[in-house]
């Protein structure tokens, strides 16, 4: 017999979904109570637990096994019928969007703070995905914050912890809870996608790779389905083993925290082929032998060459990208005669586009991409894609990356991030750029001129829900252009991410470094925003 308790709780403040779920310092979800009540929150915004199936998994950093045990023992005694769990509490979120659509469950919660660090003093997260597998929309995400506010109790089992290490079945009181392998689901669809025949002769044609899982989620797919699988040798997959605090690193896949892959892509040594995911799984970095690839490059080149993989052979019925993302897809698109949106920061808002069809493949600058496939982001689906690209086109990336631009013009591009910055002082650098916005257009700054701006409101084609204040966009003559917004992931003070753009086209030279092609965009906005006397700084903490 199981018994049930009902525990008595207070709110707390700030339990208000972000970007991306709930993400706080770990110490603040392992208060009392914090966790439970953010749960029965999500129960409640969502009509509650009774008779339904959920997934559960994440990335194992420091709490995921604690985390998974409360939700457990909280699904039983909200009624739920089933839970699939995966092996050791690890799914990585592609995956668990994956097995939410496979199985067809009423959701999925997924514990992650993504590409932040983690341990007892970095950071947590919770997310809760809807039966499309796609991240909760704004309405629900709102219902819950409003549950955190109200509710004054929860119910949880009083049951011993269930053992997540083999795979099988287990029961809490009237629940079921299926421990699954985390890899196997994902895998079989993979193969449905990609060619792996002809991937599996690029590598055994002695094509070299470098897969970096930093720590993270992705070791154990990565390993199972480009060594085991497709055959690259062992030892192609790096840091395959996930850890609690990612071995003290900072498991997101760009040049400043993937640094020695980086490194060993420009040096004599390097492989064809390098990359690397975060700790959930859902981002990627792509770098070839002596050339990184930025994000929002990756994107149009998968939009360009997806043709040649047998799951996007019939072609694709449009692209997305978020808004501050590189126009660089816009132009393939426009080629292909397909649609291109533009949508805010953040992938839940490419659901809707997805569900209703109008769009295949989905991209943010913020090393992700993705496709109808699932409705996350996938790290290792877009390394997959470059393989299968590379084995059709049998040209290296560098040369697929020249012949891109040569077609389309390049779009330079850099994110720039001030971090830990005070929240009122950036606050008011936005401000004061807003209420100085309509005035900017025909002045020039550092000889560029303003063109255009606008404060960035989406309204969405699907089911036509508004969003407002989705970042500040000044374009400027000469197709360059400056975005601005406030991170609504970070966990400590503000963070401003400026992002800098500057289109080229076929015939300009295609070679400059990337910082100097954007130094007439970045002196521009810098004037134009104040930044040095607003926030005490002019140099980001890290550029990607
Ligand atoms: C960041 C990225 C955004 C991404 C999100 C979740 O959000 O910029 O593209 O969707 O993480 O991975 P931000 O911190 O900018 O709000
Ligand atoms: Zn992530």
């Amino acid at each position: 017999m199981t018994n049930f308790l009902n525990v008595a709780c207070k709110p707390f403040e700030g339990q208000k979904p972000g970007t991306s779920g709930l993400r706080k310092k770990t110490r603040v979800f392992m208060q009392a109570d914090y966790l439970e009540r953010f749960v029965q929150a999500i129960f409640n915004a969502i009509g509650g637990g009774s008779g339904k199936t959920f997934v559960l998994g994440g990335d194992g950093r420091f709490f995921n096994a604690t985390a998974i045990q409360k939700i457990l023992k909280m699904a039983a005694a909200n009624g739920v019928s089933r839970v699939l769990v995966g092996q050791d509490g690890l799914l990585s979120t592609p995956a668990v969007s994956h097995l939410i659509r496979l199985n067809e469950t009423d959701g999925g919660f997924i514990l992650s703070a993504s590409h932040n660090p983690g341990g007892i003093d970095q950071d947590f997260g919770l997310k809760f995905n809807t039966p499309n597998g796609g991240p909760a929309p704004e309405g629900i995400t709102a219902e819950m914050y409003d549950q955190t506010l109200t509710i004054s109790s929860y119910p949880i089992a009083d049951a011993p912890d269930i053992d997540l290490s083999k795979v099988g079945e287990h029961a809490i009181g009237d629940m079921q809870v299926d421990v699954i392998d985390p890899v196997s689901a994902y895998s079989d669809l993979m193969e449905t996608l990609f060619d792996f025949g002809k991937i599996r002769a690029l590598f055994a044609s002695g094509f070299s790779l470098r897969f970096d899982a930093m720590h993270a989620v992705t070791g154990p797919y990565a390993r199972a389905i480009l060594q085991v699988c497709l055959g690259a040798p062992e030892g192609s997959v790096l840091n395959a083993i996930p850890s609690e605090d990612f071995c003290g690193g900072h498991p997101d896949p760009n040049p400043v925290w993937a640094k020695p892959l980086v490194d060993l892509m420009m040096s004599g040594n390097a492989p064809e082929f390098g990359a690397a995911s975060d700790g959930d799984g859902d981002r990627n970095m792509i770098v070839g032998r002596g050339i990184y690839v930025t994000p929002s490059d990756s994107l149009a080149v998968l939009v360009a060459n997806a043709h040649l993989a047998p799951g996007y052979k019939a072609g694709l019925a449009g692209v997305a990208r978020s808004m501050p993302t590189s126009r660089a897809c816009d132009r393939v698109a426009e080629k292909l005669g397909i649609e291109a949106f533009e949508t805010p920061t953040g992938w839940k808002f490419f659901g809707n586009l997805l569900d209703a069809g109008r769009v295949t493949i989905c991209g943010e600058e913020s090393a992700g991409t993705g496709s109808s496939h699932v409705r996350e982001k996938d790290g290792l689906w877009a390394v997959l894609l470059w393989l299968n690209i590379i084995a059709e086109r049998g040209q290296s990336v560098a040369e697929i990356m020249t012949d891109h631009w040569q077609e389309f013009g390049r779009n330079y591009y850099s994110r720039h991030d001030y971090e830990a910055v005070p929240v009122e002082a950036a606050n008011q650098l936005m401000r004061e750029l807003e209420t100085n916005l309509p005035g900017l257009v025909g002045e020039s700054f550092f000889g560029m001129q303003v063109v255009a701006s606008e404060t960035f409101r989406y309204v969405d084609p699907v089911d036509q829900s508004v969003s407002e204040n989705q970042g500040i966009i000044v374009h400027f003559k000469g197709q360059g252009r400056a975005v601005l917004r406030l991170s609504g992931t970070g966990t400590e003070g503000a963070t401003l991410r400026i992002y800098l753009e500057q289109y080229v086209d076929r015939d300009a030279d295609h070679s400059v470094e990337t910082q100097a092609a954007l130094q007439a965009v970045k002196s521009a906005i810098h004037e134009i925003t104040r930044i040095q006397a607003l926030i005490g700084r002019d140099e980001p903490d890290v550029m990607t």
